[in-house]
């Protein structure tokens, strides 16, 4: 809805702030209505095949011997679901306010080194080569889940796109008052002219490796 604007008394500049007004909201709308569409694909697509391989195993069309290996295909759609509803979750406690910063001095590599473990199973499965994990301490002052939950999705990312044989380093620097974390893997990267949207909600530069890929299209977005 617009209303007619004409002359510039105090009633058109109402109507000119009344349209600005109305425009956006209307974009708000649509981001909203966007994003709605991408959770429903995101989600349908996993269920459509956990479906189809339950139905197999149900009426005979996939034969008894190869039920394990469809049974771990379910299995990992099953936790891709479970992490996008996780990110989901995440994403609207922080954008509510709802979640409390629970801000403590602490070593930072204790974060880095958590993660690094925790996904010390994939690394080897890849074989790739981790480098710089050396800890020195280093103290900051912030909220150590958070920073866990960063280093963990930018670690994700790395894993994902290096390719088998490739590296991974991490790096820690001071500087300024202000601690860097680094990780860096071979592999292609990121092309430049994409770099200024892959922290947009559902973003992935290979939209055909959607499908079958890891990730949710949250995590830069965390
Ligand atoms: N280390 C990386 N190497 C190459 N591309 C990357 C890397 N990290 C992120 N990207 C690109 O940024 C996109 C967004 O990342 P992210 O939000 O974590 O989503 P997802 O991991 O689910 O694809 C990825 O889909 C990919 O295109
Ligand atoms: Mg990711």
């Amino acid at each position: 809805m617009r209303v007619p604007v004409d002359g510039d008394d105090e009633v058109s500049q109402l109507a000119m702030t009344f349209n600005t007004m109305a425009r956006n909201l209307e974009t708000i709308d649509q981001s909203r209505s966007s994003f709605m569409g991408n959770i429903a694909h995101e989600l349908r697509t996993p269920m459509t095949s956990i479906k189809g391989f339950i139905d197999g195993m149900l009426d005979g069309t996939i034969p008894e011997d190869m039920s394990q290996h469809y049974l771990t295909l379910v299995s990992k759609e099953v936790g891709r679901l479970t992490r996008l509803i996780q990110n989901m979750l995440d994403i609207s406690k922080l954008e509510s306010g709802e979640y409390r910063v629970n801000a403590q001095s602490y070593d930072i590599w204790d974060s880095v080194t958590s993660v690094a473990f925790s996904a010390q199973e994939r690394i080897d499965n890849h074989h790739i080569e981790v480098q710089g994990l050396e800890p020195k301490r280093t103290s900051v002052y912030a909220d150590p889940d958070l920073v866990y939950q960063v280093v963990y999705n930018i670690l994700d990312n790395a894993i994902k796109f290096t390719p088998d044989g490739g590296w991974i380093r991490f790096g820690v620097q001071k500087s300024g008052g202000f601690v860097t974390v680094s990780i860096r893997n071979s592999g292609q990267g990121i092309p430049k002219d994409v770099l200024p949207f892959v922290f947009e909600r559902f973003y992935k530069a290979d939209r055909s490796r959607g499908l079958n890929a890891r990730g949710s299209g949250l995590g830069l977005h965390i």
